[in-house]
């Protein structure tokens, strides 16, 4: 098993904007310092407090974080820019054009209020392969959002993807009922193994909260866990800085 003391923590700041965007969506980009919360800014304190990654989704109705938030991140960040995208050609030519460090493909439905399930990679086997490559030859390492399903982990295994990113939102939204939260969390623990074994690098994401985190981090050769409503959430109250620093402590087992 992985030592825990080696989880990296990728904050996810795309709830920052929705707040932004609740109140200044019609607002010009160069009305600068009275548009709040500014994502960038929350960023860069983020990283002096712990985080080791900043990520950020940009979905197609853009309904939080705009491409200009995307441009200064890259700009401004000293780690690591993670950019969840869906898996389109005009995403991908926006991934070749903004250099992430790494792309996390996620499906996207506009319905959705944030990324409900995970890729079916089965079915959209062709595609991811041709976004993989072109994203990989641009020296940007890709990572697929699936579900911890063998056939899934298989296939991003046989695409080529260096990474998964196992989606805990299963396991996090039935944390009440014991029994789900047993299924769920060794559908995790064995969809982990499966990966590794596989020769895949495997994040986790979605749901995870100060909670949960305490069994999250004993799931096997995790590598970072993307978190975002939950440190956004406790960041209200005690800052942002307070709020990753707790989180990774948490995560070292604190
Ligand atoms: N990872 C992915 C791929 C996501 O889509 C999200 C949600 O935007 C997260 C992690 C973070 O989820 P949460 O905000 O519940 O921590």
């Amino acid at each position: 098993m992985a030592s825990p003391r080696s989880l990296l923590l990728g904050l996810n700041i795309d709830h920052a904007a929705t707040l932004r965007q609740a109140r200044y969506r019609r607002a010009p980009a160069t009305c600068g310092g009275i548009v709040e919360p500014d994502p960038v800014a929350l960023a860069q304190l983020a990283e002096r407090a712990g985080a080791d990654g900043i990520t950020a989704h940009l979905r197609e109705d853009r309904r939080h974080m705009q491409p200009r938030d995307l441009y200064r991140l890259r700009e401004c960040i000293a780690t690591r820019l993670n950019l969840e995208m869906a898996c389109t050609p005009a995403m991908v030519r926006f991934a070749l054009e903004l250099k992430p460090d790494a792309v996390c493909i996620v499906p996207e439905n506009r319905e959705e209020i944030t990324t409900e399930g995970g890729l079916d990679v089965l079915g959209m086997k062709r595609r991811l392969a041709r976004a993989i490559n072109r994203l990989a030859d641009a020296g940007i390492v890709v990572s697929l959002f699936i579900d911890p399903d063998p056939a899934h982990i298989d296939a991003a295994a046989e695409l080529g993807a260096p990474f998964i990113e196992l989606h805990t939102g299963a396991y996090a939204n039935g944390w009440h009922d014991f029994a789900v939260r047993a299924r769920e969390f060794k559908r995790l623990y064995d969809g982990a193994e499966r990966a590794h074994e596989l020769g895949l690098m495997v994040n986790a994401g979605h749901g995870i909260n100060y909670v949960n985190i305490g069994e999250v981090r004993t799931l096997p050769h995790l590598h970072e866990l993307n978190i975002g409503h939950a440190i956004l959430s406790r960041a209200l109250f005690s800052g942002i800085e307070e709020a990753v620093r707790e989180m990774k402590a948490r995560m070292n087992g604190a």
